[in-house]
């Protein structure tokens, strides 16, 4: 048995070939697996085309947003004579996520290779890995990583022997959800309260210490390497013939009510009904799945209906109503109460607020009251729309979408699960919410 599972024969694994296999971790290790070769080839190439070769590829941000990488890097203007720098996201807090933190315990040297390309390709020669602090383990395999490539001439002023210069620093973060946000990560890099920024000016302009920056999720950077060694275009055949904006492999984690809960990598566009049931093993014994959030609990709760119709790219989760987010997947089956699965993730993002922002600050706070009174049977009938009207004055309204996040469980809940709010509220039963620590 590998780990974390034997994986299934409709898997693809590529980022996550070597979970698992200790032997991966160390520099001599990932050499042997071929390590290194893409970031030597690299080194030799002009950084535009090292930019073309990931556009064409079609990877997109795999932090949330989805957003093109190589389009994003084309955005540093590399004649600019500013230092440029470039921020690798490892702060993964969105709930429902551990991907990222696996990529940085089994495959270091690949992520420190992914950065080193991404940074030179910029015009970068600085990358900091802001990685969240409670990841010890993580941390110290990426430092004890980047010891050894500092050791091997790899990283440094000659990086590879290239005259070229690439470093890479790991900043260990807080534990703060609010310092995943891209602006926010760049303030508490610079030592400062983790407050998003206002946009403009984007951080391709204006970003750490005021200089042009890159940020970029681990699971983007980590694919960078395997783009450069295969090509543009074998990246871009893996995922629906007939989808040509989602392309590559993409690992989603699976937790909550499934019979075999994990990481697992599978081609984008792969059938979500063949993933919960023949991946994941399914129901647990005698139960019904309810709800399933596909991305984290940011994006939209999905019916099991719109689940087992969805394919699992950008856009095969928007037709059916939700994202694919962040790629972590909350199962709720039949023996959970909805509502309070909702109170907690509000509760969750009112604690994360960072308070700049009034709608966030206040709607955040209120959504968690109301919906606790729901859940401890207090509820009354005007409490739905009360809870649509705040979940209104929080979206599309603040810096950072934290906010959105927060309504949108809200009102995914309320306009496709309305009857068990409903239930409650007449009922007046009581469920007791889990503290979150
Ligand atoms: C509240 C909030 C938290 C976020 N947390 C993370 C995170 O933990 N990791 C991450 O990669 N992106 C996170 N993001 C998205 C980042 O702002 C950013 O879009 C991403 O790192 C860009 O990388 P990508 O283009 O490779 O996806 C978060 C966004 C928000 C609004």
């Amino acid at each position: 048995m590998g780990y974390p599972h034997k994986p299934h024969d409709r898997e693809m694994p590529v980022l996550s070939k070597y979970f698992g296999d200790a032997g991966a971790i160390s520099l001599d290790g990932w050499k042997q697996r071929g390590g290194y070769a893409a970031l030597r080839k690299a080194l030799g190439m002009a950084p535009t085309e090292i930019t073309a070769i990931v556009k064409e590829s079609g990877l997109r941000g795999r932090g949330g947003a989805g957003f093109p990488t190589g389009v994003k890097w084309s955005f540093m203007k590399l004649d600019d004579g500013k230092p440029h720098y470039l921020c690798c996201n490892a702060d993964e807090s969105e709930p429902g996520t551990f991907k990222d933190r696996e990529i940085m315990r089994w495959t270091p040297h690949a992520l420190i290779e992914g950065c080193a390309i991404g940074a030179y390709a910029i015009g970068a020669e600085t990358c900091y890995v802001y990685i969240r602090g409670e990841f010890t383990e993580p941390i110290a395999r990426m430092e004890a990583a980047l010891r050894e490539a500092y050791a091997a001439g790899i990283l440094g002023p000659n990086a590879m022997g290239s005259g070229k210069t690439v470093n890479v620093y790991v900043h260990r973060g807080a534990g703060a959800y609010i310092c995943g946000e891209e602006t926010a990560l760049m303030n508490s890099i610079e030592g400062r309260r983790g407050n998003p920024r206002i946009k403009p000016p984007f951080p391709a302009v204006a970003g750490v210490f005021g200089m042009p920056t890159t940020i970029n999720n681990v699971e983007t950077l980590a694919a960078v390497p395997h783009i450069l060694n295969n090509g543009a275009d074998w990246y871009r055949k893996i995922g629906r013939a007939d989808n040509p904006k989602s392309t590559g492999t993409k690992l989603f984690s699976v937790c909550g009510n499934v019979q075999r809960p994990g990481n697992y990598e599978v081609p984008l566009g792969f059938p979500f009904k063949d993933f919960l049931y023949d991946l994941c093993g399914g129901p647990l014994p005698g139960r019904r799945f309810k709800a399933i959030i596909p991305g984290g609990i940011s994006v939209p709760i999905q019916t099991v209906d719109e689940a087992e119709a969805s394919f699992m790219d950008y856009e095969g989760f928007v037709e059916h109503g939700t994202m694919l987010g962040s790629g972590g997947v909350i199962v709720i089956d039949d023996h959970q109460n909805l509502v309070k699965q909702i109170a907690r993730a509000a509760r969750f993002f009112a604690h994360e607020s960072c308070a700049q922002c009034t709608q966030c600050r206040e709607g955040t706070g209120w959504t968690t009251r109301i919906l606790e009174r729901i859940v401890a049977g207090d509820g009354t009938s005007e409490d739905l729309d009360t809870l649509l009207e705040i979940a209104d004055n929080m979206t599309g309204k603040t810096i950072c979408v934290l906010s959105d996040s927060c309504a949108v469980p809200v009102v995914t809940g309320i306009g496709k699960f309305r009857g068990d709010f409903e239930a409650l509220i007449k009922t007046k039963a009581t469920v007791m919410v889990p503290a979150v620590v």
